[in-house]
């Protein structure tokens, strides 16, 4: 096996550095592209079929025909997890609408661009999941359409580096008074023992582990309930988590530079983590 990790780009699987894409490939010049992030557990991809379908729903919403159906995808992605050396990973695919002449309008006849790379899973640390992670918030200043997983994200990286300064993990993001989602996490709060999540609407991510975490928040013996969820609301929750794949689910015990919820992760965070980690693989 090669030194350096092995990639699909268009069909063909090669060591990443020898992965190139053309400068005019509209992925570069527009951010025109969707993408996913699948965790994989012990070489078993978590929740393929719902990736698959939130795919489909970013692919038609910007209106770019799938290059692949479902059976293929996950052909392709127990390929490139075949290809690696290590059994937990995140594999990352993403499409674009391709290579052509500089122009907004759509190309025709243009065949999309297709590539994945996967990398050892980076899940929390024991320390995170014990303790807690910090965030900061800030108003959701975003498109109104945070429900395509695209490639454009330049709204959710400045987001994102506000945490990065204040040595934090997440931004938490409000529009309008109501929460909506972090820079790459969904958030939901706990009141009284019973877990709100705001609706998947345009304006966050319909998160796969969003879904997970309501799965296994019920397993757990608790409500999940979905509904619109105020800045004063989450501020003053008991609990407030962060979920993603990569995340898994985290309890937010710094919020803006100060204690957050007694500053420890809150019981109910506690049985659904454990209910998580039973369920995951
Ligand atoms: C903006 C945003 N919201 C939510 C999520 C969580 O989605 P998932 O649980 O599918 O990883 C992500 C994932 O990276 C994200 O980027």
């Amino acid at each position: 096996m090669s030194a350096e990790p092995i990639v699909h780009l268009n069909g063909e699987y090669l060591p990443i550095g020898q992965a190139k894409v053309s400068v005019l490939d509209r992925g570069f010049i527009y951010g025109d592209g969707v993408y996913e992030v699948i965790p994989v557990y012990g070489r078993k991809p978590f929740r393929m079929p719902h990736h698959l379908a939130r795919l489909q729903r970013s692919l038609d919403g910007i209106r770019l025909a799938n290059p692949h159906d479902d059976a293929q995808w996950s052909a392709l992605v127990d390929a490139l997890v075949a290809r690696q050396p290590f059994d937990d990973q995140s594999v990352y695919l993403q499409v674009t609408r391709g290579v052509a002449k500089r122009d907004h309008a759509f190309p025709l006849g243009v065949a999309p661009t297709v590539f994945m790379m996967s990398s050892p899973l980076p899940t929390p640390t024991p320390e995170q999941v014990e303790r807690g992670v910090a965030v900061v918030t800030a108003e959701d200043n975003r498109w109104h359409r945070c429900d395509l997983k695209t490639t454009s994200l330049l709204g959710n990286v400045l987001m994102r580096q506000l945490a990065v300064d204040a040595d934090a993990l997440e931004t938490v993001m409000f529009r309008d008074g109501l929460l909506t989602e972090a820079s790459a996490s969904n958030v939901m709060v706990v009141r009284n023992g019973i877990v709100l999540a705001p609706p998947k609407d345009n304006f966050i991510l319909p998160g796969i582990t969003y879904d997970a975490a309501a799965d296994f928040t019920r397993a757990a013996g608790f409500a999940f309930e979905i509904r619109p969820v105020t800045r004063a609301e989450a501020l003053g929750a008991d609990e407030m988590w962060l979920s993603s794949s990569t995340k898994e689910v985290l309890a937010v015990t710094t919020l803006d530079g100060r204690p957050f919820a007694g500053g420890r992760p809150g019981p109910v965070f506690k049985r659904v983590h454990a209910t998580f980690q039973a369920g995951k693989r």
